[in-house]
């Protein structure tokens, strides 16, 4: 093997060793957003207390539980179809899910209110018994 030969082969494996881990680390990253996962989880009031006033809201598992200002349990993913960051909130004064980024905004049930909100959002099921809340898709 001359030197030629040397480094054209050493190109090609040390391609192919730099992508691999970068596509399967791509691949394995994008399923473990909310949207693409079944979602089916408890939130115990007992633990989140302050979720109890109406106009409050948590983050947790990369959704938000809202409780909205008619005392009704809502929920949706963090995750803003605008470009995908994780800053979508549940605003108390307009009553529906807005993202701080940009200002994308939605309604309840998830259908988008602006532009930058046309996207729509992803919405989840709540359900109450007692002190549990159960989040589903
Ligand atoms: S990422 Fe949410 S408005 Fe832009």
């Amino acid at each position: 093997m001359n030197r030629k030969e040397f480094i054209s082969k050493l190109g090609v494996g040390a391609a192919f060793v730099l992508t691999t881990p970068c596509i399967i680390g791509c691949t394995k990253d994008s399923a473990n957003t909310p949207d693409e996962l079944e979602v089916d989880f408890i939130v115990d009031l007992n633990e989140f207390d302050s979720l109890r006033s109406p106009g409050s809201f948590i983050i947790t598992n990369n959704i938000v539980v809202a409780n909205n200002i008619d005392g009704q349990y809502i929920a949706a993913t963090q995750k803003c179809s605008h470009e995908g960051l994780n800053q979508v909130k549940y605003d108390k004064f307009a009553d529906n899910w807005e993202c701080t980024a940009h200002g994308a905004r939605f309604a309840q049930d998830g259908d988008g209110l602006n532009a930058n909100g046309s996207g729509g959002l992803t919405t989840y099921n709540v359900t109450q018994d007692g002190d549990m809340l159960r989040v589903f898709s």
